[in-house]
């Protein structure tokens, strides 16, 4: 695929939304917009933020929420397209009445272009959708275009941890980060892999897999200095 048309109009393949919004739900939404990115301030918004963690795929928050609640010294960016898991991000949000956190309703991929070089600090992707089937893989999040893409945002040294439970996309992670070469993997001995890094909370995916009795595993890469 071209870079270009990756940037500019990505097709999202999951849910935006699901069941029809509760009244806390309603009510989350529209007291929760202050906290809602808008494209055209993103300019003026990474001048005024430093020590940027962002996050994509959110979910019901858990990580983005007791991240921004535990570590005020950073700035909390999270994205997730689907409706009724942002209405129950920004109760969370508003409950604990957090200003280091915001929200970007929508595919992440729509403003990863706006973001100016070395801006991120750090970004985690806590079990994306794994799209297990072979005629899907070019739904994944994880992509060629999307390591490109991120690689001039984030600082140097700085890091993109990728949860997953899923085997296929075990390998399948490994392989995109390897064949990039601009990322190292961080990792000494198994227990790098298979035990959730002291930055990263539980989430509601990272329950299901214990459930259902399939192994997470976290993967740190770090972005090499490449000399010019
Ligand atoms: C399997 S859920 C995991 C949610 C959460 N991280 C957890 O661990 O419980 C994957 C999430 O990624 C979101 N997602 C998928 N593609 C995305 C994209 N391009 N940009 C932002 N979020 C995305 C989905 O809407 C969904 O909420």
């Amino acid at each position: 695929m071209n870079i270009e048309n990756y940037r500019e109009s990505p097709v999202f393949y999951g849910r935006r939304k699901g069941r029809r919004l509760s009244k806390t739900g309603k009510l989350s939404i529209k007291k929760g917009k202050k906290f809602l990115i808008k494209k055209e301030d993103l300019k003026n918004f990474f001048k005024l933020k430093k020590n940027i963690i962002l996050e994509i795929g959110f979910g019901d928050g858990e990580n983005l929420v007791n991240s921004a609640k535990k570590n005020s010294e950073y700035f909390y960016i999270g994205a997730d397209p689907f409706l009724n898991t942002n209405a129950k991000c920004l109760n969370k949000i508003i409950e604990y009445n957090l200003n280091n956190v915001m929200i970007w309703p929508d595919d992440i991929r729509k403003i990863l272009g706006y973001f100016p070089l070395e801006s991120i600090s750090a970004i985690k992707i806590l079990f994306p959708d794994p799209w297990p089937k072979k005629k899907h893989e070019n739904r994944r999040l994880i992509q060629n275009e999307f390591i490109e893409t991120i690689y001039p945002i984030i600082k140097p040294k700085g890091t993109i941890t990728i949860a997953t439970d899923h085997d296929i996309l075990k390998t399948w992670i490994l392989e995109k980060f390897q064949g990039y070469k601009k990322f190292e993997w961080i990792v000494k001995s198994s227990k790098d892999w298979q035990i959730r890094p002291n930055d990263c909370f539980k989430t509601k995916y990272e329950i299901k897999a214990i459930i259902q009795k399939r192994k997470p595993n976290w993967f740190i890469f770090q972005k090499k200095h490449i000399l010019s």
